[in-house]
């Protein structure tokens, strides 16, 4: 069968590697792509919002199955639209619709269906330009540190915690009377801060049944120890240790089956990824957030792991058809370490060559930010490559990931030294 997967990250580069992997396999495209797709896919010249030249290409190709890789395309409904065209009924299709995509798409959204539904969540409430003196007395007698979230889209930039109410009460006027965040924060969400260890859990649906995926800790900050802003994320880690058998029990039966069940019966028909951003306090899983897709990098190290044809997989997810397929997981470990440009994650710089990468044995270098010039891979972005190692240890998935980041070189690469070592110590 021909697939197409829609993007052009670290997580896509993944997707196409295992995807490629299957017997099932025939042709695979991806648009817009980069230069470490292109090494195992065709890549389209296309933007993952343009609807139009999206369904153009599914009919040019004869796609068979679609795989949506990052939220935005989700969130603007391009599966509502490629539903729409009477040609493209037989087409199958990974990723929600526009309203199982406000799981991600309106922290608003997700905060009422996770309260409707009696998912374990932080306090919080909402506040709009009519409710701004509301909202600013009511973060007067708030808990510190304080959670200010924009309900929409914002490229992982949307959530400041606030220290003091001062620094609180100017973030809530920022967002709401001066744009800042423009349409996202149009809407603030302010909640309870959490506080415990955060990992990341994914669910693949086919709109009943589901399977809960390897878990995965991402590193956010730019800095070693967790210092520094936030970015798109610098590494991140499958399994995670204080994952245990009880915890994930606990996942699956107060946060993922809640979590379907609501789906159902709101009438949402969600096939598709979801991503759990959970919080570990003292043992209880609490949701922090949901995404429409998987997580980059966590895709990097989750992929790595399954050992299950993945055609197969979202075949059974789009037919609706899971229960049939059963998963295995690799006990082994799996560690990515993303190389980023300098500068990143503020302005950067673009069109640096990168070299090393054919010395590289026993690592998945997954490309993020890359394009191919003139035989050439250079940096197109911020987030340039993650490398990926898997090995029995965590200790050597560590070892070979930091080896191979060392050797890849680019002007002004950057990356973290300490991927993994918290869990490594977490363990002793
Ligand atoms: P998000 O954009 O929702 O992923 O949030 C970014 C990061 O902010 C999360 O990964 C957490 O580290 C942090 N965060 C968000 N909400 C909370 C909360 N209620 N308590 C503590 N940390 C939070
Ligand atoms: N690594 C976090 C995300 O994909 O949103």
């Amino acid at each position: 069968m021909n697939i197409l997967i829609l993007g052009s990250g670290g997580r896509e580069h993944a997707f196409a590697w295992k995807l490629s992997q299957s017997p099932l396999c025939d042709t695979l495209f991806v648009a817009p792509g980069n230069a470490g797709t292109a090494q195992v896919a065709t890549n389209l010249p296309l933007a993952f919002t343009d609807f139009g030249g999206i369904a153009q290409a599914i009919r040019e190709h004869t796609i068979d199955l679609l795989l949506v890789g990052p939220e935005e395309p989700l969130v603007k409904g391009v599966v509502d639209y490629l539903r729409q065209q009477p040609d493209l009924t037989r087409l199958r299709i990974v990723g929600p619709d526009a309203q199982g995509a406000q799981l991600e798409g309106s922290k608003d959204f997700s905060k009422a269906f996770m309260q409707r539904h009696g998912i374990p969540t932080a306090a919080s409430q909402t506040f709009t330009l009519d409710t701004l003196n509301e909202g600013l007395t009511y973060l007067e007698t708030h808990a510190l540190p304080i959670v200010l979230k924009a309900d929409g889209l914002a490229a992982g930039k949307g959530v400041i915690i606030a220290e003091t109410v001062a620094e609180a009460q100017s973030t809530l006027r920022d967002m709401l009377s001066a744009g800042r965040f423009g349409e996202a924060g149009h809407k603030v969400v302010v909640e309870q801060f959490l506080r415990g260890i955060e990992l990341s859990v994914f669910v693949l649906s086919d709109g009943v049944n589901y399977k809960i995926l390897p878990e995965a800790k991402d590193y956010k900050r730019i800095g070693e120890g967790d210092t520094g802003p936030n970015t798109g994320g610098m590494g991140a880690v499958s399994p995670v240790v204080f994952a245990t058998d009880s915890f994930m029990r606990k996942v699956e039966d107060k946060v993922v089956k809640p979590t379907l069940a609501g789906l159902q019966q709101e009438g949402i028909q969600y096939v598709g990824f979801i991503f759990i951003g959970l919080m570990n306090m003292n043992g209880s899983p609490f949701v922090i957030e949901y995404n429409a897709r998987m997580g980059d990098p966590e895709t990097e190290v989750v992929l790595p792991r399954i050992q299950t044809d993945l055609v197969e997989l979202l075949v059974a997810a789009a037919d609706g058809e899971l229960d049939k397929v059963p998963m295995q997981v690799s006990p082994q470990t799996a560690v990515t370490t993303m190389l980023v440009s300098g500068g990143y994650p503020d302005a950067y710089e673009k069109g640096k060559a990168i070299t090393g990468l054919d010395q590289l044995d026993e690592v998945m270098p997954f490309h993020a930010g890359t394009v191919s010039q003139n035989d050439l891979v250079i940096t197109n972005g911020g987030r340039v490559l993650a490398i990926t190692a898997i090995a029995n240890s965590l200790e050597n998935a560590v070892r070979k990931s930091q080896e191979a980041a060392r050797a890849v070189q680019f002007d002004g690469k950057q990356y973290r030294k300490d991927i993994g070592l918290d869990l490594i110590r977490y363990s002793d």
